[in-house]
């Protein structure tokens, strides 16, 4: 079964929304690790408008799983991760104006800098994950830079529809088993919620799920603990 890592960002967006100091997602993170999370997971983007640097601060020493943070390849955010140290730093291409972060990092074109930072954080003792597209080039290229694993973009199967979804999901598929036959650790991320993670569950070669919005959506209607026990659920049918 793979394991579930709850990213808890929108706990803050909703917090943001009045500048004050809750809903807390710290809080957040320890109900969803009682109810069954391997991971809590946290983008701090440059400019913080949902996480803050108080609250990695915080959840460094509360998380009794694993912390993974999200960031940007920035020297401003390599520097942050040195001093928090999370068990893991996913590196993600920001963009400003996006909603959310929309593709996955471009490891070809960069190589010899991501390259670089993934040694920098590793020297601090931190595993380096990169979240790419199921694309076999930037899988090899994230292999060759060094990462300890990768995180797959799951958003355009998670977008499409119909036969396209299929399309996206066999596509999906054979990234997962190109990185796998290099031994790459395989997480899976973004856009997926208690529906389109089904054919998702049964795939043995995903280690891990990291699942935010859908989460966070379902726990303003029925609680948090319960919004991560039905995830559980669902990945134990794999
Ligand atoms: N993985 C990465 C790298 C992300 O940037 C996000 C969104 O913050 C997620 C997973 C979670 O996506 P969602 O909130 O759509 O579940």
């Amino acid at each position: 079964m793979a394991k579930l890592a709850v990213n808890v960002d929108h706990v803050a967006t909703i917090r943001e929304a009045r500048k004050i100091n809750e809903p807390d997602p710290v809080t957040a993170a320890a109900l969803a690790e009682l109810a069954g999370a391997e991971g809590i997971v946290v983008h701090l983007r440059e400019d913080s408008r949902h996480i803050k640097e108080r609250d990695v601060y915080i959840l460094r020493q509360t998380v009794k799983t694993h912390l993974n943070l999200e960031m940007a390849a920035t020297e401003k955010m390599i520097q942050f991760a040195l001093k928090v140290k999370p068990d893991i730093a996913t590196l993600v291409p920001e963009r400003r104006q996006e909603l959310t972060t929309e593709g996955g990092l471009d490891v070809i074109t960069q190589k010899e800098k991501i390259a670089q930072v993934v040694k920098q954080l590793q020297i601090g003792g931190i595993k380096v994950s990169l979240f790419i597209d199921p694309e076999p080039a930037q899988i090899e290229a994230s292999n060759r830079v060094g990462a300890d694993m990768i995180e797959l973009h799951t958003g355009r199967y998670c977008d499409a529809k119909g036969d396209t979804q299929k399309e996206e999901l066999k596509r999906l598929l054979c990234g997962i088993k190109y990185a796998r036959d290099m031994d790459l650790v395989v997480k899976a991320g973004h856009g997926l919620n208690y529906v389109n993670i089904k054919p998702l569950v049964k795939v043995k070669e995903i280690y891990e799920f990291s699942i935010g919005h859908s989460i966070v959506a379902r726990a303003v209607l029925v609680g948090f603990e319960r919004a991560v026990r039905e995830m559980v659920e669902i990945l134990k049918e794999g």
